[in-house]
């Protein structure tokens, strides 16, 4: 209830647009980022509806149409379909995985630095990485940043599960925020309420500028011409988004324990079964999940749906080379999660026909 009273302020009958966005949210923006221990002004942001408008707002900005990003592999699908509508070509560098590794996943910079042509405009990293759960290491940030710089190149940083570290994971909250520190590459940060707040209906993203002071300000004021062209966010939810975002901690610790009690239960659930492995996360709200190669990722999660009405992604959605990966989402209610493990556990074990 409280949620929604947000939207009833009076002032919002007014119509006085600013293309970056209402100052009232901006600053509430700050103050996030404040807590996050990066110093942001106002002017540095601007709203917009959903991360996914961001991202389309970043490729209009950066990019002409044939123009390529540079994406890591596995990640979020939605990604092909936003660059594809507006005519950029994205370009997969990988991920590695090293189960013995300390964190298990790393950016492979090589395959980055040899994926750069002429027509390379940005590079996007998503900090931690959906569904992959790994964050960017401080030495990982540095030598993105030194490469984007190098050859001229923005870099997007998706940072919509940054608050989602697992517990022991400290090197998840060390690697905090790239807002904060020194960008020495033009540097965009997105987030939103969609996951900060698990508020995706209220439309209530923004993207924060940073980098070195020229070209910052260059891309701002275009930008701006971007945002004005749209003035997409309505008022009623910029009045409210600095009390949803100071609402924000109640709902992220009761995320945090669910995603946490679930993990814990699969990880139990597969220690007696060595036909399932999970994979290495830092955070987020993802397992994957290795299994048999006897069935692709795709066939089990075809039966699973088919046999035992249990949904969960195969690998390929997100660009995994292998084809025995799946990633199940560890929001269910703890209940309804250890049923969906049992039936994974059990469909993975019987013969496929
Ligand atoms: C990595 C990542 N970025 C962006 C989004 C989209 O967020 P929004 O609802 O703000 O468009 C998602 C949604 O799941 C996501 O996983």
């Amino acid at each position: 209830m409280q949620l929604l009273a947000e939207l009833s302020a009076e002032s919002a009958r007014t119509y006085d647009p600013d293309p970056r966005g209402m100052l009232d949210a901006r600053d509430a923006v700050c103050g996030y980022y404040a807590d996050h221990g990066a110093s942001i002004q106002a002017e540095q942001i601007f709203l917009t509806t959903s991360t996914s408008e961001g991202y389309s707002w970043l490729f209009r900005l950066l990019c002409d149409a044939g123009d390529e990003v540079l994406i890591a592999q596995p990640s979020y699908p939605l990604f092909d379909l936003l660059a594809t509508i507006d005519d950029v070509k994205l370009a997969p560098y990988g991920l590695l995985y090293d189960p013995g590794g300390d964190h298990g996943w790393s950016l492979d910079l090589h395959a980055l630095r040899e994926r750069i042509t002429q027509r390379t405009r940005a590079v996007i990293v998503v900090h931690p990485n959906n569904p992959t759960g790994h964050y960017t290491s401080p030495n990982e940030r540095a030598a993105l940043s030194a490469l984007c710089r190098e050859h001229g190149l923005a870099l997007i940083v998706d940072e919509v599960f940054l608050d989602y570290p697992f517990v022991g994971q400290t090197s998840a909250e060390a690697n905090g925020s790239f807002a904060r520190g020194e960008q020495t590459a033009l540097t965009f940060v997105l987030s939103g309420l969609s996951k900060i707040a698990a508020l995706p209906q209220m439309k209530a993203s923004w993207i924060v500028c940073l980098g070195p002071e020229d070209v910052r300000n260059e891309a701002m004021r275009r930008l701006e011409i971007i945002a004005d062209t749209f003035l997409s966010m309505n008022t009623p939810v910029q009045h409210a988004v600095p009390g949803w975002l100071a609402g924000r901690g109640a709902i992220q610790r009761q995320i945090r324990e669910r995603v946490e009690r679930n993990l814990s239960a699969l990880d139990r659930a597969i220690a007696q079964d060595h036909a399932i492995a999970r994979l290495a996360c830092e955070g987020g709200w993802y397992a994957t999940l290795r299994t048999p190669t006897f069935a692709s990722g795709e066939a089990l999660a075809i039966r699973l749906i088919e046999n035992r009405g249990v949904a969960v992604h195969p690998g390929s959605f997100f660009g995994f080379a292998e084809h025995n990966r799946l990633v199940a989402s560890l929001l269910p209610e703890p209940d309804v999660f250890g049923e969906g493990v049992a039936a994974l556990i059990a469909e993975a074990a019987s013969p496929v026909t």
